[in-house]
């Protein structure tokens, strides 16, 4: 009897991976010394990986990055793997990367399904620039990237990041670039990683930025930052230098039922975060809901007053305004939100462990 009951214990807490959440996961034949620290010998196997890169500094035309003492090099490099990795995910089939997609932005097009294959009712949004950020998510819910991933883990990819951590614990690269981070292979150090490569995706540097202080320089680009910054009036939400105010509005995207900043702020019911144009034109979907495929419908829809989807003009916020441009003027803010993205150079997906 007795048996039975912990033999159902057992079982009860294997499916209930939480418990897991804080522990930390070795091979049973890690050596270390009486502080607890692994010994220097080839266990450690630090001496197998490259060197870490330094971390990424903000691209030209960003503000100084915020002081983040986790955001080490090998954070990073740890992190890059762990975005990637698809045995994070409870099918052993979706990573970071399937949602947020580098060669787009870091963005995803369209909602997408989550792992277990429920329907997400808002696309993934860009990742870069995030360092800025003092609220995640697009309705802000969350105070930080850390704070966001252990949900956001769970509900995107299935599963516990501890129990992700397991799949990979016995890997020996993974446990030298756990090792270098800062200890074994725990969910917390997977936490920091992750955090540390995602807030260091910075997108600058773009034509526009070398564009902006010389004064004949890309003259239609010039006369649409003109039109961006004045009649337009884009720059009161996509304020220089982030493209984005840090700000949530509505802009009338009703389509579909999301409360948006509601969720936090009754008030703000139906507002969304002001994405940064910075990168836009890698993107592939726009905005929360993915309704706008490409970067001109999502400008236009913001020309016509965000009436599209039949909202009152009560509801939408009173800066988005509707405007007439001429043909002329129209390429011109075409022209310059394009140049805010720094021409694409891809880098390849790197090879895991
Ligand atoms: C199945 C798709 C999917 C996967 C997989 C996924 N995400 Fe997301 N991500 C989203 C969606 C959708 C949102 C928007 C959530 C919201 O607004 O509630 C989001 C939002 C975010 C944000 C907030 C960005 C902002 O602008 O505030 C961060 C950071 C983030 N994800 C990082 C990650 C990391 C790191 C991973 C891997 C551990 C990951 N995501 C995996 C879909 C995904
Ligand atoms: C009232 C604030 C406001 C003004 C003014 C405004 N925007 Fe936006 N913009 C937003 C918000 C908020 C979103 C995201 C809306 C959503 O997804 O629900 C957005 C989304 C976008 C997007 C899609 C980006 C993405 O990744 O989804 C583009 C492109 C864009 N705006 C360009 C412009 C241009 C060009 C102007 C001027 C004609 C402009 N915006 C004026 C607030 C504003």
């Amino acid at each position: 009897m007795k048996l039975a009951f912990a033999f159902a214990a057992v079982l009860l807490l294997g499916a209930c991976p939480r418990h897991d959440n804080t522990k930390t996961i070795e091979p049973a034949n890690t050596k270390h010394d009486a502080q607890n620290r692994l010994l220097p010998d080839e266990d450690s196997g630090i001496g197998m990986l490259p060197p870490a890169a330094p971390v990424p500094a903000p691209a030209a035309g960003l503000p100084a990055a915020p002081d983040q003492a986790f955001v080490t090099p090998a954070a990073v490099a740890l992190g890059e793997l762990l975005f990637y990795e698809p045995r994070l995910s409870s099918t052993g089939k979706l990573s970071c990367a399937s949602c947020h997609d580098p060669e787009h932005g870091y963005a995803g097009a369209s909602p997408q399904p989550t792992a277990l294959g429920k329907p997400n009712l808002r696309r993934a949004p860009t990742l870069v620039n995030l360092a800025w950020h003092k609220e995640l998510g697009w309705d802000g819910r969350y105070a930080s990237v850390v704070a966001q991933l252990a949900p956001h883990v769970r509900g995107q990819l299935g599963d516990e990041l501890a129990a992700g951590v397991t799949r990979i614990a016995g890997v020996p690269i993974y446990r030298a670039h756990f090792e270098r981070v800062g200890g074994a292979p725990s969910p917390e150090l997977a936490t920091t990683a992750l955090a540390a490569f995602t807030l260091t995706r910075f997108a600058g540097d773009s034509p526009w930025d070398r564009a902006e202080r010389k004064p004949d320089a890309l003259p239609d680009v010039k006369a649409g930052y003109a039109l961006f910054t004045g009649r337009a009036q884009c720059s009161v939400c996509h304020t220089p230098p982030l493209y984005t105010d840090l700000r949530y509005h509505r802009l009338g995207l009703v389509a579909l039922h999301d409360e948006g900043r509601g969720r936090v702020d009754a008030k703000e019911l139906g507002a969304f975060k002001t994405p940064t144009l910075r990168g836009a034109t890698k993107r592939t979907g726009f905005f929360h809901d993915g309704s706008a495929t490409t970067l001109d419908a999502a400008i236009d829809w913001h020309l016509t007053g965000g009436i599209g989807q039949g909202a009152s003009r009560m509801m939408i916020d009173p800066a988005l305004i509707k405007l007439s441009l001429t043909p002329a003027e129209r390429a011109q803010l075409g022209a310059f939100v394009r140049a805010l993205t720094a021409p694409i150079e891809s880098s390849p997906p790197p090879v895991l462990p």
